[in-house]
């Protein structure tokens, strides 16, 4: 008879980093891998599936699948954003799950804590994106927002440029400043931290990077803060007004398309006719493939925007995955020993 058991991986966020999953170099790698595979035709990305529960807070959990063709794997990544999480519960507002299933039998190979691939993906493309848009000598960089988004930002931008010396922040509280400092000046001693007590111009007047990923939307970035060669990643909603785009040499994008029917700033600035595809440099993928330049002068000020491609928190989802197996991380849980009907005590188990 033939074995029809169906086995998973489990994996919690601690299998996963006890298995030395946050990695953000690993990220980084994969998410330059799969943006190739992607521009070649290799990942299937269907539309995601959203289901909004509160339109004025955007409470919502979105449903995301991806195929990675040439790793034979298919995922989704079932993401809830509930925005008033951190005020209203003290809780984080984004939480994820995934699914990895292979597409031989098309049977589950792992269920696993999300959150963590899909917080290091945003940091990845900013990370891969300063690679090639901020200046390789760049030594202070300021943050509006020190929220999860934020933390991780800081790590792969430090990674990418060891050069930075200074790290501004501002937030909404000061006690999330302090937080922010607390939690990340031990990993980078060799950093200055500079609380910007709530004052964005602060923490981004004249700053090489600028990082803004708050919960608000409100144009909190002015363009006058943002100096010639300086590199802006914009993570949150609308975050910064119209002139810091306009005034920008080179506006580059996970995928413009996508930012076309979102509610960032460019997506904002796209609707109401102030902005176009013609004004778009690139997507990132075309600067991995050197289809397009990155920085070419050192006085450039140079925009990046990612949406979130869920295509690239599958393929790191994979990448951990793989890593926890290799370090014995998680465990197996059983889908079923052998199909419904032949369990020997099928027939009693029906009711009628
Ligand atoms: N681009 C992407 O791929 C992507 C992925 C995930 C999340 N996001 C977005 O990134 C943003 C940040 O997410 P997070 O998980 O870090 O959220 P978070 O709740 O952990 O942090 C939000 C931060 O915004 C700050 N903030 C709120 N109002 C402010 C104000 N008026 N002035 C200054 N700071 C203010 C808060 O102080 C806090 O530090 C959210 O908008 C989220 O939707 C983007």
């Amino acid at each position: 008879m033939p074995e029809h058991k169906i086995s998973f991986s489990y994996l919690s966020q601690e299998d996963l980093l006890k298995a030395g999953c946050f990695d953000i170099k690993m990220a980084m790698q994969v998410a330059e891998k799969t943006m190739l595979a992607y521009e070649q035709h290799r990942i299937l990305f269907p539309e995601k599936i959203v289901q909004i529960f509160d339109q004025s807070s955007q409470d919502r959990i979105n449903c995301l699948p991806a195929t990675l063709l040439d790793e034979k794997i298919c995922g989704v990544k079932w993401v809830s954003v509930f925005p008033r999480n951190p005020g209203l519960h003290d809780a984080q507002n984004l939480s994820a799950i995934l699914v990895l299933s292979e597409i031989e039998k098309g049977f589950p190979v792992a269920v696993m804590e999300g959150t963590l691939a899909s917080n290091m993906r945003v940091a990845a493309m900013g990370g891969v994106a300063a690679k090639h848009l901020s200046r390789d000598d760049s030594e202070v960089i300021g943050f509006i927002g020190a929220g999860e988004q934020a933390k991780m930002h800081l790590i792969a931008m430090k990674v990418v440029r060891p050069s930075l010396k200074e790290c501004r922040v501002a937030a909404k509280t000061i006690d999330e400043e302090q937080q922010f400092i607390d939690e990340l000046s031990p990993l980078f001693p060799d950093m200055d931290f500079v609380r910007a007590n709530t004052h964005g111009r602060a923490a981004m007047l004249d700053a090489d990077i600028l990082v803004t990923a708050t919960s608000v939307q409100a144009p909190l970035l002015k363009a006058d803060w943002m100096k010639p060669g300086a590199f802006y990643s914009h993570i949150g909603g609308w975050e910064d007004e119209y002139e810091v785009a306009q005034q920008c040499d080179k506006i580059v994008c996970d995928d413009w398309d996508t930012v076309t029917h979102r509610t960032q700033t460019l997506s904002r600035m796209y609707k109401e006719g102030l902005i176009s595809g013609a004004d778009i440099h690139a997507d990132l993928h075309e600067l991995i493939s050197n289809h397009k330049p990155g920085r070419e002068s050192e006085n450039e000020r140079i925009y990046f925007n990612a949406v979130g491609l869920a295509y690239i928190d599958v393929a790191i989802g994979l990448a951990m995955y793989r890593r926890a197996i290799e370090n014995g991380s998680g465990q197996s849980l059983d889908l079923q020993q052998s199909m419904i009907f032949e369990h020997a005590d099928i027939m009693q188990q029906i009711k009628l």
